[in-house]
C-alpha cells in the first residue's frame, strides 16, 4: 500500500516513435538508421510512471484520441495502477506523438505533436482536483496555458504542494510561477525563462539563476544539469546531488524520472533535498534502457542501486 501523498500528474501522454542511429542527420541529410521501436511517453504520463513505480498514488489528467495509439497507452497507465478516471478521450484530435531520434551516445532529439492534450479544459482540471484531493499536483508546460493557472489555482486553493516541470516552451511558466511551489527546469530553460521576464538570466551560474527564477514566485527552484545532477534550493539552503556515473543508453524521459520520482519522494515525508536525491538516482537509473518509460525503475530498484554506489 503506497504511505505517500497521493499526486495528480498532469500532462502529454504520447506515443514515441523511435529511431536509433550513430548521428542525427543535419539539414537536408538523410541517414541511415540503426532500429526502430515504439514505445509510451509523453512527459506527463512518464512523470506519472515514475512517480507510480516509486509507490504513491497516481491520477493522471490527460487526453488522447479514439485510436490505437490512445489504448494502447491508457492500458499502459492503467498496468501500473495509475488512476485514469480524469483522461479524457477526444472525438476530434488524435492521441500525441512524438518523432525522436536518439544517437548512439544517448542524446535525443525529439519532434513532438501534442494532439488531444490540447484539449484538456480548465473546467476538466478543476474538476479532477476537487474530485482526487491530492496532496502534491505535477505538471508540465504541455496543457494548454489557461487549463494549468486554472489548475494551480485550485490546487493552492486546495492546499496542494504545486510542482511545475516548465517544458516544454518555458517562457510560458513566467506567466504561472506565482501560482507555482517548486520549479524544476534544466540550465537552458531557466535563461530562457529569466529572459522572457526581462531579467539578463542567461550567463548567471546555476545557484544565480536559482535565486533570479525564486524571484518570480517560486520558493523552490531544481534545475537539473544531466549527467552532473542537479541543484536547487531549500528555503535559503542550496543544495547539489551530483548523478552517480552509469552506461548511457538513451537519455529520453531522464528529465520526467527525476520530476515523477521526485514528487513520490517529497510526498512521502523526505526533505525537498532528499527528495531531489532520490529523483538523481532514479534519473541516472533510466538511462541505462531504451525508452522513456521501460527504464524507470522502482523504489526498490533506486533503494538497491543507492546501496551499492
Ligand atoms: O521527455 C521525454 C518525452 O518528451 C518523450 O516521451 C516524448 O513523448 C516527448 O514529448
Amino acid at each position: 500500500m503506497p504511505t505517500s501523498l497521493p499526486v495528480l500528474v498532469a500532462g502529454a501522454i504520447n506515443t514515441d516513435l523511435v529511431a536509433t542511429m550513430s548521428s542525427a542527420p543535419g539539414p537536408g541529410e538523410t541517414i541511415t538508421a540503426t532500429t526502430f521501436a515504439i514505445h509510451a511517453g509523453g512527459k506527463g504520463a512518464n512523470q506519472a510512471v515514475a512517480a507510480a513505480r516509486s509507490g504513491t498514488k497516481v491520477t493522471m489528467v490527460g487526453a488522447i484520441g479514439e485510436d490505437d495509439f490512445g489504448t494502447a497507452r491508457l492500458r499502459d497507465l492503467e498496468r501500473e495502477g495509475i488512476e485514469t478516471t480524469w483522461v479524457r478521450r477526444s472525438s476530434t484530435a488524435a492521441s500525441g506523438v512524438a518523432l525522436i531520434l536518439v544517437e548512439d551516445h544517448g542524446e535525443n532529439r525529439i519532434a513532438y505533436v501534442p494532439g488531444a492534450t490540447t484539449t484538456i479544459g480548465s473546467d476538466h482540471c478543476v474538476r479532477a482536483l476537487q474530485a482526487v484531493r491530492p496532496g502534491i499536483v505535477l505538471a508540465t508546460n504541455e496543457l494548454p496555458q489557461k487549463s494549468l493557472g486554472a489548475l494551480f489555482a485550485e490546487a493552492r486553493r486546495l492546499g496542494a504542494t504545486v510542482i511545475l516541470n516548465a517544458t516544454p516552451d518555458p517562457e510560458r511558466a513566467v506567466e504561472l510561477l506565482g501560482l507555482v511551489d517548486i520549479v524544476i527546469v534544466n540550465a537552458g530553460e531557466a535563461a530562457r525563462i529569466l529572459a522572457a521576464g526581462d531579467d539578463a538570466g542567461d550567463d548567471l551560474e546555476p545557484h544565480g539563476a536559482i535565486e533570479a527564477v525564486r524571484a518570480f514566485g517560486p520558493g523552490t527552484v531544481i534545475i537539473t544539469l544531466g549527467a552532473d545532477g542537479v541543484v536547487g534550493n531549500e528555503r535559503d539552503t542550496a543544495f547539489a546531488h551530483p548523478a552517480p556515473a552509469v552506461p548511457v543508453v538513451d537519455t529520453t524521459g531522464a528529465g520526467d524520472t527525476f520530476c515523477g520520482a521526485f514528487a513520490a519522494s517529497l510526498g512521502s515525508e523526505s526533505s525537498i533535498s532528499e527528495a531531489a536525491r532520490y529523483g538523481v538516482l532514479a534519473s541516472a537509473l533510466s538511462v541505462t534502457r531504451a525508452g522513456a518509460q521501460a527504464g524507470i525503475p522502482t523504489r526498490q530498484q533506486v533503494t538497491m542501486f543507492a546501496e551499492g554506489l
